[in-house]
C-alpha cells in the first residue's frame, strides 16, 4: 500500500502545529489531502465528503444525533467523511495528522455526551454510516458485524438465519455496535451470557499509522483493550466477529407496574433482595417514572418490573412464585414470543410490529437528556429509597427516568481483568440515572442538570465507593475530563478508575504503545504517559505513571 511512512507523516504534522493557520486553510488543504490520497479502491473519497458549505452537511450531521441536546452546539466538524471502503478511513486518518485536524469516530451517534460529533477543536467527523454489513455464518455461530451496524440490525440479520440463536448486547435497536461493543453492552441477556464485549472473538482496527489490523495483527493487548475500554482511543474499529449465543425458541416477558399506593417501594425492597440471585435466564429490571395517580391525578411513582425470561411462562411461574413472591406474578401477566419478538418488545413495548422496525435508524423527537451511572453493592435501606422517589415529586423529576439493572448470573463468573470492563462480581444492579426535558434553551438545560447533580450527590452513601464506579457506555463529563489538548495520566486517572478501576494502567500502557503522540483523543480518552501536550512537561508524572504500573 502507498501508505505516507509514519515518522514523515509525524514529522509533517509536527511542523504543521508551529505554524498557525486558520481554519479554512486547514479543511481546504485537509481536503485536498484527501482528494489526492492515493486510495488502495477504486470508489473515489470524493462521493463522501461533506463540507459545512455542502447542502446535505446538516442532515448528514444531524442524523445520528441521538441527544439534541448537542444538536445546537457551536463546534461542529469542518468535515464529515462517510467512508464506503477502508480506504477512506485510512486516507482521513493521514490527511488529519498531516493537517492538523483532529478525529471524532461516529458509528450509532448514541454517546451521552455527544464526543462522537463535538468538538472545541478543528475536527472531522468519520462517520461510518455507510459501513453496515452484517455476515452470520450460522455453520459455526459467529458473524462479522461491521462497526456502523446498530443493534437493530444485528438482532434482525440474525433472526433471518436462525430462531435459536441471538446477541447479548444492548436493548435499544438504534445503538451502533461500534460505540457499543467497545464500552462493554449489556441487556436482557446478560445475566446469562455477559456483555457484549465478552462475546467478541475478532475485529478490525485501523490505527494511527493508518494499518488495518485484525486480532492476530494487533495483538492481544489492544484486542484487550477495546473490548470495554472504548474504542475511540485507540483508532476506528471497522468490524467485530463476535460469537452468537443460543436462546430457546420460546421466551417469556412480562411488564408488571406498582404505583408507591401499591406497594411499589416494599417490593423494590425484596428485589434488591434477590434480583441478583435469581436463575441467570431471568432478568428483571425496574424502570421508576413519575405518572398521575389514576385514583386522584396525584403525581406518583411508578416501578415498572420489566423482564425476560429463557424459557415458558409454565416454567415461569414456579420459579417466581419460589423466588420473588412479592410482586405478585400471575400467568396473564405474561406473553411468549420468539426471542426476536422480544428484542422488539423490549425496545419498543409494541407486539405485532413488523421486525422491520429493527432497522429504523433515527429515533425522531428525542428529548433533550443527562445521564449518569452507578453500582449498588448492598441493598439500599428503605429511608435511602424514599429519599431518592423524593426527586420525582420536583419540577424536573417529571420525565425522570432511573432504571435498576441486575448483575449477578454470569457476570460473576468472569474476571474483573478478563476485559477493561470492570464491573463484576458484588455488584447488586447498576443505575442508569437520566433526566429528560423538552424546553429549549441553556437556563432549561442547567436546571435539568443540576437536579440530576444533586440527585446523584444524595445517591453518594448507598452506591458503590473508592472508586465510585461508573459505566464508560453512559459517559458523563461530570467525573473528571482531560484537559484541552493536553492528556494527563493523573488527571485522566481520576475518570478513568471509575470506567475501569485497575484496568486503567493496563489500558494506558496500550494507549502509549499503540498512539504514543495521542493523536486519538478526547475529553475522555486514554492518556499516552509518553504525550506531551504544548509547553508542559510531565516528568514527574510519567514517573508516577510507571510506578503506578509496576504494582
Ligand atoms: C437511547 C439509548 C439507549 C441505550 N441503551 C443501552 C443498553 O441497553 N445497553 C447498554 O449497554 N448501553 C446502552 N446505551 C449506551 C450505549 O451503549 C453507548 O452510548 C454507546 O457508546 C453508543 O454507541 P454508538 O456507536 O451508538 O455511539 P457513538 O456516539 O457513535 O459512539 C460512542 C463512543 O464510541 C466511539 N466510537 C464509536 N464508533 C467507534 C468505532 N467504530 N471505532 C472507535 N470508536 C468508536 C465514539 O467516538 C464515542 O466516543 C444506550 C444509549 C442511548 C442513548
Ligand atoms: C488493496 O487491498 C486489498 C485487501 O485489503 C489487497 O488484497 C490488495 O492487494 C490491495 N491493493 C493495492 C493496490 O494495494
Ligand atoms: C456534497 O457532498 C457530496 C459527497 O461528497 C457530493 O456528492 C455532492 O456533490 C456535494 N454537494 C454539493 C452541493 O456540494
Ligand atoms: C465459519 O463459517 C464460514 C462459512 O460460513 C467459513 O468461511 C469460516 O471459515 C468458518 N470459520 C470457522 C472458524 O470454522
Ligand atoms: C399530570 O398532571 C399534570 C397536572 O395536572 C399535567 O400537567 C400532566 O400533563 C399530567 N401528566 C400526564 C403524564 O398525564
Ligand atoms: C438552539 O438554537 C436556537 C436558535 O438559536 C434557540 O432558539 C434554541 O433555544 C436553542 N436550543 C437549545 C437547546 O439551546
Amino acid at each position: 500500500m502507498a501508505l505516507t511512512s509514519y515518522s514523515s507523516v509525524v514529522a509533517i504534522a509536527l511542523l504543521f502545529s508551529l505554524t498557525s493557520s486558520s481554519s479554512a486553510d486547514t479543511h481546504e488543504k485537509f481536503v485536498h489531502c484527501l482528494y489526492s490520497y492515493p486510495l488502495n479502491s477504486t470508489i473515489s473519497i470524493t462521493e463522501v465528503v461533506y463540507t459545512q458549505t455542502n447542502s446535505s452537511y446538516l442532515s448528514i450531521l444531524d442524523f445520528s444525533i441521538q441527544n439534541p441536546r448537542f444538536s445546537n452546539a457551536s463546534s461542529k466538524p469542518l468535515v464529515i467523511v462517510t467512508p464506503l471502503v477502508v480506504s477512506h478511513i485510512q486516507a482521513t486518518i493521514i490527511c488529519s495528522q498531516r493537517h492538523g485536524m483532529h478525529i471524532r469516530i461516529r458509528s450509532g451517534g448514541h454517546d451521552y455526551e455527544g464526543l462522537s460529533y463535538v468538538a472545541k477543536v478543528p475536527f472531522v467527523v468519520i462517520d461510518l454510516i455507510n459501513l453496515r454489513e452484517i455476515k452470520v455464518q450460522i455453520e459455526n455461530n459467529t458473524a462479522w458485524v461491521q462497526a456502523g451496524a446498530t443493534l437493530g440490525e444485528l438482532y434482525y440479520r440474525i433472526s433471518e438465519k436462525s430462531t435459536t440463536l441471538g446477541f447479548p448486547g444492548g436493548v435499544w435497536p438504534t445503538v451502533g455496535t461500534g460505540g457499543h461493543f467497545s464500552g462493554g453492552g449489556y441487556g436482557f441477556l446478560m445475566r446469562k451470557y455477559g456483555l457484549a464485549a465478552d462475546n467478541v472473538i475478532d475485529a478490525q482496527i485501523i490505527d494511527v499509522k493508518g494499518n488495518l489490523l485484525d486480532r492476530e495483527a494487533m495483538g492481544e493487548d489492544l484486542f484487550w483493550a477495546i473490548r470495554g475500554g472504548g474504542g475511540a482511543s485507540f483508532g476506528v474499529i471497522v468490524a467485530w466477529k463476535i460469537k452468537l449465543v443460543p436462546v430457546p425458541s420460546i421466551v417469556t416477558v412480562f411488564n408488571v407496574a406498582r404505583t408507591l399506593e401499591q406497594n411499589a417501594a416494599k417490593v423494590i425492597h425484596e428485589w434488591q433482595l434477590v434480583a441478583n440471585k435469581l436463575d441467570e435466564g431471568l432478568t428483571i429490571r425496574v424502570n421508576l417514572v413519575r405518572v398521575n395517580s389514576s385514583k386522584n391525578g396525584n403525581p406518583t411513582v411508578l416501578a415498572i418490573f420489566e423482564s425476560m425470561y429463557l424459557g415458558g411462562v409454565d416454567q415461569l411461574i414456579p420459579l417466581m412464585q419460589k423466588s420473588f413472591p412479592q410482586l405478585g406474578l400471575v400467568k396473564e401477566d405474561c406473553i411468549e414470543m420468539s426471542w426476536i419478538d422480544s428484542v422488539l418488545y423490549t425496545a419498543k413495548c409494541t407486539r405485532g410490529q413488523p421486525l422491520e422496525a429493527l432497522l429504523h435508524r433515527n429515533g425522531n423527537d428525542l428529548p433533550f437528556f443527562k445521564a449518569k451511572s452507578d453500582y449498588v453493592r448492598d441493598p439500599i435501606p428503605d429511608v435511602g429509597l424514599q429519599g431518592l422517589l423524593r426527586f420525582f415529586y420536583e419540577d424536573e423529576g417529571q420525565d425522570a427516568f432511573i432504571q435498576f439493572t441486575p448483575y449477578g448470573g454470569k457476570m460473576n463468573e468472569i474476571s474483573e481483568s478478563e476485559i477493561p470492563f470492570p464491573h463484576r462480581s458484588g455488584n447488586i444492579f447498576h443505575i442508569n440515572h437520566m433526566v429528560r426535558w423538552r424546553e429549549e434553551g441553556d437556563e432549561a438545560a442547567q436546571r435539568y442538570i443540576n437536579w440530576i447533580r444533586r440527585l446523584y450527590s444524595y445517591m453518594e452513601p448507598y452506591v458503590s465507593k473508592s472508586p465510585r464506579a461508573a459505566y464508560v457506555n453512559y459517559r458523563d463529563l461530570d467525573i473528571g475530563v482531560n484537559s484541552d489538548g493536553y492528556t494527563s495520566y493523573r488527571q485522566a486517572s481520576i475518570w478513568g478508575h471509575k470506567y475501569f478501576k485497575n484496568n486503567f494502567n493496563r489500558l494506558v500502557r496500550v494507549k502509549t504503545k499503540v498512539d504514543p503522540l495521542n493523536f486519538f483523543k478526547n475529553e475522555q480518552s486514554i492518556p499516552s504517559i509518553k504525550s506531551k501536550g504544548k509547553g508542559r512537561n510531565t516528568k514527574v508524572e510519567i514517573l508516577g505513571a510507571v510506578n503506578a504500573f509496576i504494582k
